[in-house]
């Protein structure tokens, strides 16, 4: 049978629990600890995957960091619209469920697979179960509204496997899904 790899949420959050200050789009909020703690943890990964709003909202960075060693996969229902954007090997449109990416991603003998936003794409991985760990930078700050880090609908039971300062200011959590198969 194949594993599927350990699929890794990495976001960056304020105290109330969202990853954008309101209709802000992009993480300008998060500090540089933050920023540089994501591109270490981004190497950990043997791809990337998010959603086309994360896309939109980051084109031009997510285009300047493209490599063959870590693709990235931008989840869309219309991948079709995204096609002449496409880098064959570095940066893919799909349509595909997170199940099946899963499972052709386990198929690669991947290990690691880090998913990078936003709400939308992060409520669907683990409302499927699919989601083993978060990696969770807390910033200062209390935004009162934005896109939340997971609408789900269920409660999800966690359990903490890590604490760090960043500086100090700004928290690490590292939590592992309680359950997860990955
Ligand atoms: N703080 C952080 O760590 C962090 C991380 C990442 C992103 N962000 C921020 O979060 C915001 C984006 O989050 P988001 O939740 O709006 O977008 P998202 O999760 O990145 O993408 C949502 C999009 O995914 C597509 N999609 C693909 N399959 C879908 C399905 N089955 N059902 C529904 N949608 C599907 C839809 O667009 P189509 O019409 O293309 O199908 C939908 O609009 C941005 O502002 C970004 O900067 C923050």
């Amino acid at each position: 049978m194949i594993q599927r790899p350990n699929i890794i949420l990495i976001a960056v959050q304020s105290v109330d629990g969202f990853i954008t200050c309101g209709e802000s789009k992009g993480t300008a909020f998060a500090s540089p600890a933050d920023q540089e703690w994501f591109q270490f943890a981004l190497q950990q990964m043997q791809a990337a995957v998010f959603g086309s709003g994360t896309y939109e909202a980051e084109r031009e960075r997510i285009r300047n960091h493209l490599t063959e060693q870590r693709p990235k996969y931008v989840l869309t229902r219309h991948p079709e619209r995204y096609a002449h954007e496409a880098v064959p090997g570095q940066l893919e449109f799909t349509a595909d469920s997170p199940e099946a990416l899963a499972r052709s991603w386990g198929a690669k003998g991947w290990e690691r697979v880090g998913l990078i936003g936003g709400s939308v794409q992060h409520a669907r991985f683990l409302e499927q179960g699919l989601v083993d760990e978060l990696w969770l930078t807390i910033e200062p700050m209390l935004f009162g509204r934005g896109r939340p880090l997971a609408p789900i609908q269920d409660t999800i039971d966690l359990d903490l496997d890590h604490v760090e300062r960043l500086t100090d200011q700004t928290l690490l959590l590292r939590y592992r899904v309680r359950g997860a198969e990955g």
